[in-house]
């Protein structure tokens, strides 16, 4: 059986840090695609280079061009702009998108069976956008929020408590922004309920930092933003597709119904991760002040949703 076929699409920071964490999982070959010359390929041929070392026979490639996309089991989207100091996600929808455009396109010539994850922000209006470009069935396009957003929760909880960030189980929906949701009845420590453990308003602080985690980190970076945990974020996607591991995760999905969201919007909730991309999407009960809160969310991801639908229209 032939390996699979990864394209990175962006070989700025999260795409190097994806093709060297590709390389050392083994999960199939790479093509790193960029527009700036000698970007990809110097990328990629370090990697090569360090596959001794790293005990990996994975090839991972350089291309300016998107018809290297062809053949790709997976394609990771993380080309466009990263914010600046000061600025907000939603600060990069118009520029972005200009590039989402071209990169739907390519992909929908070059790469129509193909698992997509969108990791561009703003993310929610970017992965709407590239399923409406593309045209892919919208269980196999997805954006990257959930996984990392959670991931930030899980390790300030962790903080918090003194234990393993990996014996933490959280949840964060909604959209990638300012709004999104912390869940704290939907939160664990090694199987013991979060709310034994940790006062509301305790967690609500938590949550609030996982709300700006991202910008904490533009803040100190002061060029780009974040890039390993959105980068293995990422991957733990990939890896739920390729190996068809049934991965409860939460990603921003196409809503039309489930939670009262209609039209394919894009929001995080969680979901069930396999061979056919979103096989399934958990509705799960939540309280009345957090079905406001997700709703308050939603209502931040309409408004940006509507700016794309009248650029496409
Ligand atoms: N096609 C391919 N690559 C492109 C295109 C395009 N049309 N336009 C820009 N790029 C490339 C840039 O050349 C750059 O190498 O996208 C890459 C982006 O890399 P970085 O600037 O390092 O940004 P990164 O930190 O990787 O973040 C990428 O993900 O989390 C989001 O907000 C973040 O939108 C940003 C994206």
């Amino acid at each position: 059986m032939a390996r699979k076929k990864i394209a990175l699409v962006g070989a700025g920071q999260i795409g190097g840090t994806m093709a060297l964490v590709l390389a050392q999982k083994q999960l199939g070959d790479v093509v790193l695609i960029d527009i700036a010359e000698g970007v990809p390929q110097g990328k990629s041929l370090d990697i090569m280079e360090g596959r001794l070392v790293l005990g990996s026979s994975c090839i991972v490639e350089g291309s300016n061009d998107y018809a290297a996309l062809k053949g790709s089991d997976v394609v990771i989207v993380t080309a466009g702009l990263p914010r600046k100091p000061g600025m907000s996600r939603d600060d990069l929808l118009d520029v972005n998108f200009g590039i989402i455009e071209k990169v739907g396109k390519a992909i929908k010539e070059h790469a129509p069976n193909a698992f997509v994850i969108v990791v561009t922000n703003p993310l929610d209006a970017m992965v709407y956008a590239m399923q409406k470009i593309s045209g892919l069935p919208a269980n196999k396009v997805v954006g990257m929020a959930g996984v990392l957003d959670s991931a930030r929760l899980a390790c300030f909880v962790a903080m918090e408590l003194d234990v393993s960030a990996e014996d933490v189980q959280a949840i964060v929906m909604g959209g990638h922004g300012d709004t999104m949701v912390g869940l704290h009845d939907f939160c664990s420590v090694g199987g013991i309920p979060l709310p034994q453990l940790m006062d509301k308003a305790t967690f609500d602080k938590l949550a609030k930092r996982t709300a700006g985690a991202g910008g904490e980190i533009v803040a100190l970076l002061k060029t780009g933003s974040a890039f390993y945990s959105p980068g293995v974020s990422a991957i733990k996607m990939a890896e739920a597709f390729l190996l068809d591991k049934k991965s409860v995760v939460t990603v921003a999905a196409s809503l039309n119904g489930e939670y009262g969201v209609t039209g394919g919007l894009y929001c995080g909730v969680p979901v069930k991760l396999g061979a056919n991309g979103v096989e399934k999407i958990f509705q799960v009960k939540l309280s009345a002040d957090e079905q406001k809160a997700f709703d308050v969310s939603v209502a931040a991801v309409k408004d940006l949703v509507a700016w794309v639908d009248k650029k496409m229209a």
